[in-house]
């Protein structure tokens, strides 16, 4: 039989028999589920249409808003999960940090931190009070996609990815003040690392207490530092993040950009499953993280821009890596970009499907 996109629907009834939670946690599946990271965002018509009516944290605040957002992809693609449409910057709001989407410039934090004053005035708030609006959102979302079997995923930034944006006042290259904060002040680092876990943890628990079938840690510019750096600056506060988040019995997917060097320690600070970017193949990724996570990836988002048989070359070598292993989610290795033609999404969701399925 040929198997359509109409004859691939999701095989489970229930989102917790999903081929995508099935593969969080490493069993069997019929085909190998995809899901893209920035899936709902400004390569689709519907999503600038609302942003021309509406500011991007407006959108993040607006739960009704929120819940759309995230369930445009959905309507528009056969994709097997929902990432709730938020950001990883609004909880340093909650903690003090006075954040902006500028115009085309990407985030600006207009009072970054420099000293011990700055961090011993961040508060640890409560999510529901800080970021009532997300879990709302992800109240309504379940709501609409719970009748069609597709889970929901939430997420945070890490502690270590937040803190480059609350130390840099926005974006960076280099990380030199982030770095040269860590390396120069190690007990103030250790201070604002340790307020920063706290946050990432609970908000996490809470998005799971609010729904989320799954949570996804986005660390990602974690690659700007050295293994050994990683292992003594970053590591615990991770894996504190992730113990917390942990109570919630979600699987949790640990994220980052060019970690192909320390893809251990990204492990061990914990995650059910690994995502990786393009930076490494997926079967040295495997052969290094062993047999006890799954792997979400890692096609280079670049690859949706080129021609559609230059990009199914290159989505058949991501699956020829994978080989089928179990707990395999296809992904991208960094989020999607604007320029994405939709008809390219649309394929590759189709052909990620095809490709891998089996009868069983
Ligand atoms: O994946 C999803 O569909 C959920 C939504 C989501 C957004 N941001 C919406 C968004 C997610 C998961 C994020 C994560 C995020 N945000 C990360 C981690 C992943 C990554 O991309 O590295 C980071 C570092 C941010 C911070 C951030 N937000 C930046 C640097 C920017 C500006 C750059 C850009 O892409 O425009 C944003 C804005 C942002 N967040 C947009 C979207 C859809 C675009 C803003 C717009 O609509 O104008």
């Amino acid at each position: 039989m040929e198997a359509t996109q109409s004859t691939i629907q999701n095989q489970g009834s229930t989102v917790s028999s999903s081929r995508f939670l099935r593969a969080c946690r490493r069993q069997q599946v019929d085909t190998t589920p995809i899901w893209l990271m920035r899936q709902a965002g400004r390569y689709m018509a519907e999503y600038r249409a609302l942003r021309e009516k509406h500011g991007i944290l407006e959108i993040i605040k607006t739960p009704e808003l929120a819940c759309a957002v995230t369930l445009q992809p959905i309507r528009a693609f056969n994709l097997d999960a929902a990432i709730i449409f938020a950001d990883i910057l609004p909880p340093l709001e909650g903690m003090g940090l006075k954040l902006e989407f500028g115009k085309g410039e990407g985030p600006i934090i207009h009072n970054p931190i420099h000293n011990s004053v700055d961090v011993d005035a961040l508060r640890v708030p409560d999510p529901e009070e800080s970021l009532w609006f997300t879990l709302e959102a992800i109240k309504l979302t379940r709501q609409e996609l719970d009748s069609q079997g597709i889970p929901l995923i939430g997420f945070s930034g890490a502690p270590f990815t937040l803190a480059s944006y609350a130390i840099e006042g926005g974006g960076s290259h280099k990380y030199l003040q982030t770095k040269g904060l860590m390396m120069s002040e190690r007990a103030l680092w250790h201070r604002l690392m340790t307020k920063l876990s706290e946050v990432v943890g609970h908000y996490l628990l809470a998005q799971a207490q609010a729904g989320t079938q799954a949570l996804q840690l986005f660390d990602s510019w974690v690659g700007t530092l050295s293994p050994a750096d990683y292992r003594e600056y970053v590591l615990p506060y991770s894996r504190r993040a992730i113990e917390i988040a942990r109570q919630a019995n979600v699987p949790i997917i640990h994220f980052g950009i060019d970690t192909g060097g320390m893809l251990d320690l990204i492990r061990d600070a914990g995650g059910d499953v690994i995502g990786v970017d393009w930076h490494i193949d997926l079967d040295t990724a495997w052969r290094w993280l062993g047999p006890d996570v799954a792997i979400q990836g890692n096609l280079d988002p670049v690859a949706l821009l080129a021609p559609w048989p230059e990009l199914k070359k290159r989505a058949q070598y991501v699956l020829d890596q994978a080989a089928r292993r179990p707990g395999h989610i296809f992904n991208l290795g960094h989020g999607i970009l604007p320029g994405t033609p939709v008809d390219n999404v649309q394929r590759l969701v189709e052909f990620v499907h095809e490709y891998t399925f089996s009868a069983g």
